[in-house]
């Protein structure tokens, strides 16, 4: 039987425990959910592409099921370029809703074999955003339960 891949793209700057939730309900979709990690520049990130890859296969260093790679250009190459057949993209609330349809579309439309699926976070995650934290950090507050201890330690870094 032909394994089913899943691409989890997102810039990921940082990581956030609801990253990891939508991750953990892609792995019941998926028999490898391959993180992607967007290289854009011009999203002015606080964390290097690099500086990324390395947090986030610490944080999922005990799953060989969840690869983490990086890529540019277009979502659905890198999508056919990695085997998968199914994008994840996680929803918070219906504000989510209407850039993710846009974006679903257009992949769609760019190539059809490919399906978005969106999974919703836990509830006691449906307000944490990758800004929010970098927020929060700079601002010397406590991020407890919100961010994996990886990340915690290198926002502290950062600020
Ligand atoms: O975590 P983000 O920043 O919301 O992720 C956005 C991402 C990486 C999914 C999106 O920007 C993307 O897919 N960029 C790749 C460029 C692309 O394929 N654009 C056309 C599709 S709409």
């Amino acid at each position: 039987m032909t394994e089913r891949v899943a691409l989890y793209p997102g810039s990921f700057d940082p990581l956030t425990n609801g990253h990891l939730d939508i991750l953990s309900r892609a792995m019941r979709l998926a028999d490898h959910v391959v993180v992607a990690i967007l290289e854009n520049d011009a999203k002015t990130p606080l964390f290097s592409v690099a500086e990324r890859i390395e947090m986030l296969r610490e944080i999922l260093r005990d799953n060989p099921l969840t690869p983490v790679r990086s890529f540019s250009g277009l979502l659905v190459d890198f999508a056919r370029e990695s085997g998968a057949t199914l994008i994840v993209r996680g929803l918070r609330a219906v504000s989510d809703y209407e850039y993710e349809l846009q974006m679903a579309l257009m992949n769609r439309r760019l190539a059809p074999s490919i399906d978005t699926v969106f999974l919703m976070a836990n509830e006691e995650y449906s307000y944490l955003s990758s800004r929010l934290v970098k927020e929060v950090a700079r601002l010397k507050g406590d991020l407890t339960g919100l961010v994996p201890d990886a990340v915690v330690r290198r926002l502290a870094a950062k600020f």
